[in-house]
């Protein structure tokens, strides 16, 4: 670090558990760039300040994270598309003094999953387990990759029929959660984006890995474990299976891309998370 560093970092509420400045901080040693990326602990009620700090000490980008996602946006001078779509936005980039936001969690997620487990998704019967946030920004992103169908269902159904209903002109719609037995049966790639099976409940699994076909994928957004329940059992099933970790790495590879213009080191950025997995 020096006179020329380049200044980035996460605002979250907590934030000491983030590996976001170990992912990032490896990605500009790794391209040579003279960049720093740190963790502030902000809570909501100075995420004004935290933000006109942000203007004030010049920093070229900013994640954000729980709680912030959906507060941080009437502090910013433009939101992308993406953002908008979702509704909530986790990168911003400072771009001569005015703030975008974008979302990346979506895109990073659908390029982790076409890099791991499944190339071609257009045409594809997808379903998606569980409407809450995470799921709307993965769900945005499928609807850009012409799948055949996207199916979602949720524990409570109305919330999956509104998140279906605010997609309407693509090809997405919801089942009750007694029908999820006949949407798996039909599935190219089933996603869970809810929390179950998540660290410390590793044994509970969303639903029955002997529903899906062999050869379909099963892809959880859970990466502790980096191998849950529903995965290993899937594995067992003979499915292709595909963890959260790429989600992770790959939306904070799309920030770097954002605000450097280069491409991110992402083999890299998931060694050194895995590395501080110990
Ligand atoms: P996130 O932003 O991570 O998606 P969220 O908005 O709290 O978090 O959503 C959590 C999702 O997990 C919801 O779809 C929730 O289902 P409900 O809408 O019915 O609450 C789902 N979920 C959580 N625990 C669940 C469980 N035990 N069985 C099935 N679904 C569950």
């Amino acid at each position: 670090m020096d006179s020329q560093t380049v200044l980035y970092g996460v605002i979250g509420d907590p934030i000491r558990h983030s590996k976001s400045p170990i992912m990032l901080n490896r990605a500009f040693r790794e391209t040579g760039i003279n960049g720093a990326y740190g963790a502030f602990h902000v809570t909501p009620d100075r995420l004004g300040e935290a933000i006109a700090g942000i203007r004030a000490l010049g920093f070229r980008g900013l994640n954000v994270t729980i709680p912030h996602k959906i507060e941080v946006m009437p502090h910013l001078d433009e939101i992308d598309e993406s953002a908008r779509a979702i509704g909530a936005v986790n990168t911003v980039v400072n771009e001569g003094g005015r703030l975008i936001g974008f979302n990346t969690d979506g895109i990073g997620y659908v390029r982790s999953l076409k890099e791991e487990a499944e190339p071609e998704l257009a045409g594809k019967r997808i379903v998606v387990v569980g409407s809450g946030g995470a799921s709307r920004g993965i769900v945005w992103a499928l609807t850009r990759e012409n799948p055949g169908e996207i199916v979602l269902v949720n524990r409570t159904a109305e919330r999956a029929r509104e998140l279906a209903a605010s997609f309407a002109s693509s090809p997405v719609s919801a089942l009750d959660w007694d029908r999820l037995r006949e949407a798996c049966e039909d599935a190219d790639v089933v996603i869970n984006t809810t929390s179950v099976g998540m660290s410390p409940n590793v044994d509970a699994v969303p639903l029955d890995p002997q529903w899906l076909r062999p050869g379909a994928v099963a892809s959880d957004l859970i990466y502790n474990p980096l191998t849950t329940a529903f995965l290993k059992q899937a594995e067992g099933r003979g499915c292709r299976i595909h963890g959260g970790l790429g989600m992770f790495v790959y939306q904070g590879a799309y920030a770097f891309e954002y605000w450097t213009g280069q491409p991110a080191p992402a083999e890299a950025m998931r060694a050194a998370v895995l590395e501080s997995f110990g």
